[in-house]
């Protein structure tokens, strides 16, 4: 190889360095000039072709060569890694631009879901675990095990959906009127699991039921021919209408605030006894003074409803609750029609 060679050598080798633009085409280019079988290699073994008294002169050539190849590359490589791996790819984005708001259109739980969420969230702390049973009942749980006989005003075809004929008592399906139904169902399922069973039982129960209920009513602003329902069951040793009452209030106080207080009304219901009307004494909204609204009922469980499943009344009591979701939410949101939480537009649910 001539002195000349050598010259092209390199202006052909840095020529092609300057257009390398990646980092595979970099690769290739070392492993042809500059690698241990390239052509910086190939010119060094050139040498004993070299007449004797030009081989000093031509060795320094090559070896300048090298030398000047290899910082050529450096150069480029450190050149290539900054804009391919130190500096961001692609479009400048100033980064203290507004981001597009994506709150209107990210969907969220409905506000009964929320509710309903919260109320087991509260009955939660204070030990109630949650229990469900299905929307699609039979007669016996909606009303037999609950001390609701045949004949009684509230078995009436024009007030229940039901499925089969209303008069095949008890196994005719319907759908349930009311979420008491899981008391019966839990009450039931908890005999047949007691191991060591006194009474029944071999521990107490201590359940919260939240779950959809029908009715056929005339829709109206307060009116739904489906609505929500929590149904709160306690069985121990000695439960007493004190521990109910203060139960709620607790409730009250932990959903509501310290300055909530709780009413109960004497009434009638056929699965408690004695059994109470709930109200609660709360303030809606900051602006507005405390009020009373009416919220559920609540009793003892009547000693034929722990009988009809299993649990013996003289060695268990219990007490029980249910109220409606629907109505705890359009008061606690200030919704005035009930109508407004099942048509889900949006423009009303994204307000709450
Ligand atoms: N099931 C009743 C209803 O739908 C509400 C109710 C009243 C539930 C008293 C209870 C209770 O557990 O003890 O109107």
């Amino acid at each position: 190889m001539s002195f000349g060679t050598l010259d092209q050598l390199q202006e052909s080798a840095l020529a092609k360095l300057a257009a390398v633009t990646d980092a595979a085409s970099l690769e290739a280019w070392r492993v042809e000039f500059i690698g241990a079988k390239g052509k910086v290699k190939a010119a060094l073994g050139a040498t004993k072709d070299i007449p004797k008294d030009d081989r000093p002169a031509y060795g320094q050539r090559v070896n300048a060569l090298a030398t000047t190849l290899q910082s050529a590359f450096d150069a480029r490589q450190s050149e290539l890694g900054a804009t391919t791996q130190g500096k961001p790819q692609g479009p400048r984005i100033d980064m203290t631009e507004p981001g597009e708001l994506l709150s209107e259109a990210v969907g969220r739980q409905h506000i009964i879901t929320r509710v309903r969420n919260e109320l087991c969230e509260v009955f939660g702390r204070m030990g109630f675990e949650v229990a469900t049973g299905p929307e699609l009942e039979d007669d016996e749980h909606n009303f037999v095990k609950l001390n609701i006989p045949a004949g009684h005003p509230a078995r009436e075809p024009n007030d229940n959906f039901y499925i089969d004929d209303p008069t095949k008592v008890p196994q005719a399906r319907m759908l349930r009127s009311q979420t008491s139904t899981v008391q019966a169902r839990v009450m039931q399922a908890r005999v047949k699991a007691s191991k060591n069973p006194v009474g029944g039982l071999d521990s107490s129960i201590k359940i919260i039921a939240p779950g959809r209920v029908y009715r056929p009513d005339t829709v109206d602003a307060t009116h739904s021919f489906m609505f929500h329902q929590i149904e709160g069951l306690y069985i121990d040793r000695q439960v007493s209408m004190a521990d109910l009452k203060n139960t709620l209030l607790q409730f009250a106080h932990a959903y509501f605030g310290p300055e909530a207080l709780i009413r109960l009304r004497p009434t009638f219901f056929p699965f408690t006894e004695p059994s109470a009307e709930l109200d609660l004494r709360i303030r809606l909204r900051e602006d507005q003074p405390l009020r009373w609204m009416e919220l559920g009922g609540c009793g003892m469980v009547h000693p034929n409803v722990l009988k009809a499943c299993g649990v013996d009344p003289e060695v268990w009591t219990g007490f029980a609750f249910g109220f409606g979701i629907e109505r705890l939410a359009m008061g606690k949101y200030a919704v005035p029609d009930i109508r407004m939480l099942f048509e889900n537009d949006l423009r009303f649910l994204r307000q709450l």
